[in-house]
């Protein structure tokens, strides 16, 4: 009889020979075609996690998935913001080829109301497993657009991406959703709308005192205009800011399909709503197969934890929220088990990418931690915003407990499950995945990836040549972001640091690094240091130019005016602003 790790290898063999044979052939090599169930977290860091090395916080079940899988100890996103990560991941190509990137500093979609977007000429994974007889399904985050024209015509909802389900919210949770202390767009807001209020005030006191003036009046006889004024102008400040909040809790919103569901959400039901559809949508496609996409609100700011597991962690209200989130996992893992479809199942974890560092107030950190791992979320090529944790588990075909050092990308994903699910990748564009399954099932040594780049907006700051003869991974930056002088490894201020302007230092000649000796950036290589310098530059450099001529100018959805809001873009389930309705029954 065979032993349990040569019976591995023997199938792994067997499934290689095949694939050699006829690369695309999803439904004959195991006998049936998995259903796909991919998690993604928001914000996390791969510090934040037990497999990655974290041992005090408590990820039980995203560490089981680990034992029983495939680890990716190089797992890289591309971008270091959601948005364009997100709509990479679903694409598999760098967000600029579909143009979700900005050029001035915006970053990510802004708000519900704004008519960029992921373009309807982008395919997604799911768009070609629906069309492969796959039942699809998103649950939670999208924040990949929602209109062009009219608050209804959705023509970047998730249901015209290939989706047929789609519950959950179409922007981000934000700490704006919470009244938490870093606002991202409250305060945004609420500037222009003050200002606003006081030229209208200035205004008033000045004709009440020119009228005033002209009547022959007294000043005793125009005091109470000016008051009436002063009042007026106290009473608009206080409007704007509740119209402000309006519009930002507006865009705190659950959609179930088309139709809003709770606007704003009712937060601490979140979580509970959100698994209930999960195991709804695994019981009614358990005939499989299925795609399911969960994309949690954890662990983004105002970090929304249930009273369970509120104080439980040893890292503060965001442990708690890590903690809470790997539970979900373990839910969403139970309800695979109960219905039997462990083995018939392909499970993905991952997170968008890194942690924010700059998320923190008072001393105390909020964001998520990046392990050795230097810099997080926002930064373009520093290691922590991008190294993100990766875990695939199929039992029975991926062999358990392997782990993998070799650079992947979360855009490796799109190729790897179109081919599983016995589709074709699209031919008529440009393709940046490779398909991952040799490399999981062992049957390769080397990643397909040979080189990456690592782009911040439209701009790219670094690239990574893997040399695999050498085993070196190296990485070249050609712009960083200029940390705070505290030396902490931060931007601080409001929001992540930006891409380009004075806050960024040009290197020339560029840093380079080789990660394989020095993973956490620590050291950068010099002429006199490394040998292979100038080679490792002319290389990259020839990369760059090469991947340069690969890309096509197109609209940037991520800049004005696609990402300004647009009030009659805002869905509002109530007569504007006043959007307000609950239409979810409890969860049981
Ligand atoms: C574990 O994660 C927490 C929360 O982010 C962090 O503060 C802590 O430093 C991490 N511990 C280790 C050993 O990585
Ligand atoms: C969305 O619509 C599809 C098709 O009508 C339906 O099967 C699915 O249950 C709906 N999803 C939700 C969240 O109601
Ligand atoms: C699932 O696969 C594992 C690993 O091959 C095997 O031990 C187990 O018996 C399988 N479970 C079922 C229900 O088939
Ligand atoms: C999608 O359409 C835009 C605008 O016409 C075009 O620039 C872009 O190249 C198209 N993308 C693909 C993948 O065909």
């Amino acid at each position: 009889m065979l032993q349990p790790e040569q019976s591995w290898s023997w199938l792994a063999v067997a499934i290689g020979v095949l694939l050699a044979a006829k690369p695309s052939a999803g439904r004959d090599l195991f006998g049936s075609r998995p259903s796909i169930l991919l998690l993604m977290a928001d914000d996390l860091g791969i510090g934040d996690v037990g497999c990655y090395g974290n041992t005090t916080i408590r990820t039980p079940n995203i560490d089981r998935l680990a034992e029983d899988g495939v680890v990716l100890r190089q797992h890289l996103a591309a971008a270091s913001v959601c948005t364009p990560s997100r709509a990479a991941f679903l694409t598999g190509r760098y967000p600029l080829r579909s143009g979700m990137v900005s050029s001035n500093g915006y970053r990510v979609l802004q708000w519900t109301g704004v008519s960029g977007g992921l373009p309807a000429n982008e395919t997604t994974f799911a768009k070609i497993l629906k069309d492969k007889g796959y039942a699809t399904g998103l649950i939670g985050k999208w924040h990949l657009g929602l209109n062009c024209e009219s608050p209804s015509d959705h023509c970047h909802h998730p249901l015209k991406h290939g989706f047929d389900h789609f519950y959950g919210t179409p922007l981000s949770l934000m700490g704006d959703c919470a009244r938490w202390e870093l606002s991202e767009k409250r305060a945004a807001l609420e500037r222009p709308l003050r200002l606003g209020a006081r030229a209208f005030a200035a205004a008033a006191a000045a004709l009440a005192l020119a009228a005033g003036r002209l009547g022959g009046l007294t000043a005793r006889s125009w005091a109470p205009a000016a008051w009436a004024a002063a009042a007026a102008a106290a009473g608009l400040g206080a409007a704007s800011r509740c119209l402000g909040a309006l519009i930002v809790h507006a865009d705190c919103l659950l959609m179930r399909n088309r139709s809003v569901a709770q606007q704003p959400m009712r937060f601490q039901r979140t979580a509970a709503l959100m698994l209930r559809e999960v195991s709804a949508f695994v019981r009614r496609n358990k005939q499989g197969p299925f795609l399911l996409f969960v994309s949690f609100l954890h662990v983004h700011t105002p970090l929304i934890t249930t009273e369970n597991f509120r104080g439980r962690s040893r890292h503060g209200l965001y442990g708690d929220n890590v903690e809470e989130m790997d539970w979900m996992v373990g839910q969403i893992l139970d309800t695979l088990d109960a219905e039997g479809l462990a083995n018939s199942t392909l499970v993905y974890f991952t997170s968008d990418h890194g942690g924010s560092l700059e998320a923190q107030f008072e001393n105390h950190q909020y964001g998520g931690w990046n392990g050795i791992y230097k810099g997080g979320k926002g930064m373009g090529g520093w290691e922590g915003g991008i190294r993100v944790p990766g875990i695939f588990r199929w039992p029975g075909v991926l062999p358990a407990g392997r782990v993998v050092h070799e650079p992947t990308s979360l855009m490796d994903v799109f190729p790897t499950v179109v081919q599983l699910g016995g589709g074709q990748v699209p031919q008529d564009r440009v393709i940046d995945g490779r398909d991952l399954l040799p490399l999981l099932l062992g049957t390769v040594q080397h990643s397909e990836q040979e080189f990456l780049m690592h782009y911040c907006e439209q701009s790219l700051h670094a690239a990574r040549w893997h040399q695999r003869d050498r085993g070196a991974v190296w990485k070249v930056h050609y712009v960083t972001p200029v940390f705070h002088p505290d030396g902490a490894g931060a931007c601080y201020g409001r929001g992540v640091c930006p891409c380009s302007g004075e806050k960024v230092a040009h290197h020339d000649p560029p840093l380079l690094f080789d990660l394989s000796r020095d993973p956490s950036e620590a050291h950068a290589l010099t002429p006199d240091t490394e040998p292979l310098f100038h080679q490792v530059m002319e290389r990259v450099a020839r990369a760059v130019e090469d991947h340069r001529r690969t890309l096509s100018p197109v609209l940037l959805q991520l800049d004005t005016p696609d990402n300004t809001w647009k009030p009659w873009l805002q869905p509002c389930c109530g007569p504007f602003p006043f959007c307000w309705c609950d239409r979810e029954a409890d969860p049981g």
